[in-house]
């Protein structure tokens, strides 16, 4: 059995997230990137891809649970999806600030808590 760390990073499919998941994989650890839409992604070298919106919960519950059957556990969680907003308050939206916060908070949270809870 390999004892290699398990890391779900979460959005990998551009930015952040993308290039962790690269830099995680290159020193050895076991990856598994989240993904949106799996039939655009673009494969990553030694990262297994994982449908998973972070807003939607049973999304999420079953991203979890398909890594947890392949992982048995998770050692590094990087939550890295994310929606970006920029403008002034008096500009925004309240749906635009709602996405946002359902992204950026509420989906963090969403993927903490499975990632703790199914074991
Ligand atoms: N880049 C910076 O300098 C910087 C600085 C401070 C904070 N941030 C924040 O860090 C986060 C990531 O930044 P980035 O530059 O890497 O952005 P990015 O290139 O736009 O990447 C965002 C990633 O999040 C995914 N995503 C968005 N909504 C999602 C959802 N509901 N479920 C699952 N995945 C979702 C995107 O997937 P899709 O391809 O499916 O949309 C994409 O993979 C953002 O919240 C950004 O505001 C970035």
């Amino acid at each position: 059995m390999s004892n290699a760390k398990v890391v779900v990073i979460t959005g990998v499919s551009s930015g952040i997230g993308r290039a962790t998941a690269m830099k995680f994989a290159k020193q050895g650890c076991r990856v598994f990137g989240t993904i949106r839409n799996i039939k655009k992604a673009q494969a990553i070298l030694g990262v297994a891809l994982v449908e998973m919106d972070i807003r939607d919960e049973a999304s999420v519950q079953h991203g979890v649970q398909t890594i947890m059957e392949q992982a048995k556990h998770i050692d590094v969680l990087v939550n890295s999806a994310g929606v970006t907003l920029i403008g002034a308050t008096e500009e925004t939206s309240i749906a635009e600030a709602k996405t946002l916060f359902d992204t950026n908070l509420f989906g963090c949270c969403g993927s903490m808590k499975s990632g703790t809870e199914i074991r």
